[in-house]
């Protein structure tokens, strides 16, 4: 997999055409670094293969799963090569149309949505609202009915396959709290009908993220032709398929999905049920091109381990110790890896861990690390915890560079707190 962090003749790794350790100076660390030129490479390497392997008028919209990294430079930058996007919020949304989105390439899904967001996607014209539950067809009629408009709506199928890269990433299970059985997809087409303010169009799924086993999304397809089959013979219309997302990109040196083969599923199954295809990829877009650039602030060496304690920790990057995600981890300086180390941020958990036994030059504080892959869910899930400021975020595109979000500041944090009197008076 192509990424655009890379070392320069024995020296130090640079994200495309500037050193990290000019970046460092310049903004700082913890900070997240963005390769711009490799979200350009992962959006063109999954259209041109659709481009190739699916018939022209069946190209799919690729609507970008923004949960992943919604940084409105990024947004901008998929929004001009062509992108659609996904969203799961209607703060999203507010994103999206910032970034330039043609609302009318935006489907909403998400499995619980209130009436105040329902009412923004309306009002803004969005493609589609993926429907949930049998509960949210009425929620959303009632919505559209208020506004005197009729919501395009499709219906999200759980197929029952297991499907992602971790458990708590795996959606498409039944008893995953995602989408509806086929049976319940048949009975929320026939309350549709009998609504005035629903237009049901079609289906989706999304079967998990990080998908590892690549013939999970074949057998996700496979449910799809005698369900639809189904419901136009009971002339229901079935005119759009949202096959959802779930590409996986490399951590360490997982084989990856072939996307050819994944290509021709989508020719062989869906392509004949001739529908719109529409797919929600995040992290395939983003992951590969991001890494958190941290500062060593200490050794620790105890009697079984040596810790390398950088300045970032759990707060800015969760993966490893929520879904004890594997990070690949590098010196920026060049080195032979003489040392293992477990490397860690200072937060006050022994989950607070980038990664054990890590082979690395002989490190000393205020040397520089770059925790690789860290595009998708990365910043998006930062916290303040600790009273950690929320890092700053660098896109880089060839020899240039720019801030895109600011570290956070503890102003920031405290300005936001109030004192009730009631308690500054006890
Ligand atoms: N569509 C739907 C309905 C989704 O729920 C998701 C991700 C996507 C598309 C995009 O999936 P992707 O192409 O990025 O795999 N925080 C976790 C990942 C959570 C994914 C949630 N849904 C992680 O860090 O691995």
């Amino acid at each position: 997999m192509k990424t655009h962090f890379h070392r320069k003749d024995d020296s130090q790794i640079y994200a495309e055409d500037v050193p990290l350790s000019v970046l460092a100076k310049e903004f700082g660390t913890p900070s997240y670094i963005y390769c711009l030129s490799t979200i350009k490479a992962q959006y063109e390497t999954l259209s041109s293969t659709f481009a190739e392997i699916l018939p022209k008028d069946r190209q799919p919209l690729l609507c970008y799963a923004c949960k992943a990294n919604s940084n409105k430079a990024i947004l901008s930058a998929l929004r001009s090569w062509g992108a659609g996007l996904e969203i799961v919020s209607g703060n999203e949304l507010v994103r999206g149309v910032n970034a330039g989105f043609d609302p009318d390439r935006i489907v909403f899904t998400g499995v619980g949505k209130t009436d105040g967001e329902i009412e923004a996607a309306l009002k803004s014209g969005i493609h589609q609202i993926n429907v949930e539950s049998i509960f949210e067809i009425s929620q959303i009629n009632e919505v559209a009915k208020k506004l005197g408009m009729v919501a395009k709506v499709v219906f999200r199928l759980n197929p029952d396959v297991s499907g992602g890269g971790h458990s708590k990433i795996s959606t498409g299970r039944k008893r995953d709290k995602f989408g509806l059985s086929a049976n319940r997809v048949v009975q929320a087409y026939d309350i549709a009908d009998t609504l005035d303010h629903i237009d049901a169009v079609g289906l989706s799924m999304h079967i998990g993220s990080q998908v590892f086993e690549v013939s999970a999304f074949e057998r996700a397809f496979r449910k799809l032709p005698e369900l639809v089959q189904t419901l136009r013979g009971k002339g229901h219309n079935v005119s759009r398929l949202d096959i959802g997302g779930g590409f996986p990109i490399q951590y360490s040196d997982e084989s990856l999905l072939d996307l050819k083969a994944y290509a021709e599923w989508v020719r062989d199954i869906i392509v004949p049920l001739e529908t719109e295809i529409i797919m929600e990829p995040g992290r395939f877009l983003v992951g590969n091109a991001g890494g958190l650039l941290t500062r060593v602030i200490s050794v620790k060496e105890t009697d079984e381990i040596d810790f390398l304690i950088t300045d970032g920790a759990m707060n800015d990057l969760i993966r490893p110790t929520l879904y004890d995600a594997f990070h690949g981890i590098e010196a920026v300086k060049h080195g032979e890896p003489s040392k293992t180390y477990s490397v860690t941020g200072p937060v006050c958990e022994s989950g607070d861990m980038f990664g054990h036994d890590r082979k690395l030059p002989d490190m000393v504080a205020g040397d520089l690390c770059l925790i690789k892959s860290a595009g998708a869910y990365g910043f998006c899930m930062a916290s303040n915890y600790n009273s950690r400021v929320l890092p700053a975020e660098i896109l880089v595109y060839g020899d240039k560079y720019q801030l895109i979000r600011p570290r956070q500041t503890l102003e920031d944090i405290l300005n936001a707190e109030k004192v009730p009197e009631w308690v500054e008076n006890l």
